[in-house]
């Protein structure tokens, strides 16, 4: 599976040596799933972004830092001990990937997004994952700024509606009960600081492609995305 000639990790000005699809999009947009099943069809590496911001929100409210404190959070963020491994996610050797879901930490995520200092103490450990075979990176800035170079930049997007709709359901099947006003003004909420944010807001970029999930399954994406990079590499 892997690309021809291609070896090397990313550059520090963001130019990738290995292929790289990114996946942006807003919350709930069904990027994460998709990215993981595009990653998975290549044999390439994956890279959840939001989860390394959801570990830097813990990992901060762990170490009793306020997390509207922009040095302290990313003192916090520059120092992360984390490990990929498998489904586990370890900080500081204890595995933290059930509680990095939960909604209270991607709301803190998302607050301790907007600091300049924090998305710069984040951004080589993403530009790491950059590994041959390949990469499918998914985020809010993927294309914009961690991976400019990338071959294939997606920007994934769903009404709010839609999204919180989804978003209710996984909740429901995981015995979740919330209510759905409630998860689509926090999904609003967190749109809001995501797009408007003067760093590296949410946004497509100029060769962007712009795929509406709003009425595709997940599988039909996919294999969209899969069609679309094998068409791009000849
Ligand atoms: O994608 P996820 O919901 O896990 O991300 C959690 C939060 O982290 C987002 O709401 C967003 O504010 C932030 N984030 C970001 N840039 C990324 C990925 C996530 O600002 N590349």
């Amino acid at each position: 599976m892997s690309a021809a000639g291609v070896s090397g990790s990313a550059g520090s000005d963001g130019s990738v040596a290995v292929p790289v699809i990114a996946i942006d999009g807003p919350t709930a947009s069904g990027k994460g799933t998709i990215a993981a099943r595009v990653a998975a069809h290549f044999g390439f590496h994956y890279l959840d972004s939001g989860a390394i911001y959801r570990i830097a929100a813990l990992a901060a409210m762990r170490a009793g830092a306020d997390i509207s404190d922009e040095s302290a959070v990313a003192g916090v963020a520059q120092r992360l001990a984390v490990v990929f491994a498998g489904e586990q996610v370890l900080l500081d050797g204890q595995d933290v990937a059930a509680d990095i879901r939960q909604e209270a930490i991607g709301n803190a995520a998302s607050r301790i997004a907007v600091f300049p200092l924090v998305r710069q103490a984040l951004l080589e450990r993403q530009r790491a994952f950059a590994q041959p075979p390949g990469l499918v990176a998914d985020g809010r800035d993927m294309a914009s700024v961690v991976f400019p170079g990338a071959q294939l930049k997606v920007f994934l997007t769903a009404s709010a509606q839609e999204r919180a709709q989804r978003r209710f359901k996984q909740l429901l099947e995981k015995g979740i009960s919330v209510k759905f006003e409630d998860l689509l003004a926090d999904l609003q909420a967190r749109d809001a600081r995501d797009t408007q944010r003067a760093v590296a807001p949410l946004k497509p970029v100029a060769d962007s492609w712009v795929l509406d999930s709003s009425s595709l399954d997940i599988a039909t994406v996919v294999s969209a995305i899969v069609q679309r990079f094998e068409a791009l590499r000849g």
